[in-house]
């Protein structure tokens, strides 16, 4: 199973774009229903994309507008990410407070207080945002009281073009940040500190960056890799991930291999050579282990595949408890699987306790179960290939977020599935 580029990072590419000169090019970007969302955000603002496959070309160099369009800002948390490049360009930027959201409550106190401190102006009228800094953002010192993924690329990008240095504390340390960052630097950008929890951000005066022939050649998603390694520790009996960085996936793989998975690495990644993780069912009809799971900001265990792993654990002996740290109401998924004979208890909305192993079985009169979200969709659909019997999913364009053509790579490594 190969894995694609990771969305969370071509998504934030996408936006930086928005800093160059001229035409830029995105290599191994994922064809997912968010990346399409982006390119239709910039195209609204007066920006010319072309996909080609998995090869994304962009110039933003003629965006005139500032204005973010409403409804599709909204569909998507990850748009606000364009607000840096745009106020760092433009001096300007107006967008629409985000809704609700499907994985709890998600403020962005952190983007507007970053503004507030680079000297940027913000103001809030008919649910709109309008960012204004008279001056150049930058010469601040920030320090964010919580690590944030989205905070962290925003307030970097917002600072590339200004004048003087900008220096970001307590940082959020996600490879996609560091692959977004050492593209920018590659591009006339200075960046340092990249993959540490300080960043420092010289400003280039206004000069805008040039791709100089450098494609961002996105990484690969950790979190699809994450998540075919789980469904494999669960069905396959030999299943290869092909094209993935498995140091970026200590967490997963150190998790599955105490509970008995039998996983081999075989060879060592660099950015430019990925890997092959093996994951094998060395004796099936034996329970995996239990183990207790807290999500963590990189590099601790993903919060993007806790749901994933709760269906793993449904196949473990004895009890496990999850702690969901990150996000508030990332559980949804739960009355799912209960449906299907999980045995899971919400303890709280942070925790969950697991005990099993529990068969997963068909449910009654044709019942659907729902894809949550992009990666409680994922959840549920490995349930559903674990499980007794057939299942439908519903709400399956969530999961067209994040995972391409997710049935029809399902299908080839011999999932019965299909899209309906
Ligand atoms: C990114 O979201 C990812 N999205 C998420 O993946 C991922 O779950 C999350 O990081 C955590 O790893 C993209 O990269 C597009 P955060 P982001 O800001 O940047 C709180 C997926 O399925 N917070 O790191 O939005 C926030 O509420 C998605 O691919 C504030 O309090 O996440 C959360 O509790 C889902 N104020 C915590 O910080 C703010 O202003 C971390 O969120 C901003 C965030």
């Amino acid at each position: 199973m190969a894995v694609n580029g990771a969305k969370n990072a071509a998504l934030k590419a996408m936006a930086a774009a928005v800093l160059f000169d001229g035409p830029v090019e995105l290599q191994n970007s994922p064809n997912t229903d968010d990346i399409i969302t982006m390119a239709e955000i910039l195209k609204r603002l007066g920006a010319n994309v072309e996909r080609h496959d998995h090869r994304l070309e962009i110039d933003a160099s003629m965006i005139k507008s500032t204005d973010m369009n409403l409804e599709l800002s909204q569909s998507m948390r990850a748009s606000i990410v364009l607000t840096g490049p745009l106020l760092s360009r433009f001096g300007e930027v107006s967008f629409p407070a985000p809704g609700g959201c499907v994985i709890g409550a998600r403020p962005i106190d952190l983007f507007l207080e970053g503004y507030k401190k680079m000297g940027a102006n913000v103001v809030l009228e008919n649910n709109i945002y309008r960012i204004t800094a008279s001056r150049s953002l930058n010469n601040t010192d920030i320090l964010f009281n919580k690590v944030s993924v989205g905070g962290t690329e925003t307030l970097m990008m917002a600072a590339v073009l200004g004048k003087g240095k900008t220096t970001l504390k307590n940082c959020a340390l996600e490879p996609e940040i560091g692959n977004v960052a050492r593209w920018l630097n590659a591009c006339g950008a200075n960046i340092k500190g990249i993959d540490t929890l300080t960043l420092e951000i010289e400003g280039t005066g206004g000069k805008l960056l040039s791709s100089r022939n450098e494609p961002f050649v996105t990484i690969p998603d950790r979190v699809e890799a994450g998540s075919f390694l789980i469904l494999g520790a669960l069905c396959a009996d030999d299943l290869s991930i092909t094209n993935c960085r498995p140091e970026h996936l200590e967490s997963t793989i150190g998790l599955l291999r105490e509970s008995g998975v039998s996983i081999e690495v075989l060879t060592a990644g660099k950015e430019k050579s990925p890997s092959i993780i093996r994951v094998r069912n060395n004796e099936p009809g034996i329970p995996f282990k239990s183990f207790n799971l807290r999500t963590h900001e990189y590099p601790g265990f993903p919060t993007d595949l806790q749901a994933q792993l709760a269906v793993f654990l449904t196949q473990a002996e004895h009890e496990s408890v999850i702690l969901e740290t990150i996000f508030e109401g990332r559980f949804k998924y739960v009355e799912d699987l209960v449906k299907m004979g999980a045995n899971i208890t919400v303890m709280n909305p942070h925790e969950i306790l697991i005990k099993g192993p529990t068969p997963l079985s068909q449910l009654p009169d044709d019942e659907e179960l729902r894809a949550h979200d992009i990666r409680a969709g994922f959840a549920i659909v490995e349930a559903a290939l674990v499980g007794r019997g057939k299942f439908t999913v519903n709400s399956i364009h969530l999961i067209d977020r994040g995972y391409e053509k997710l049935e029809e790579r399902l299908r080839a490594i011999g999932a019965d599935i299909k899209r309906v």
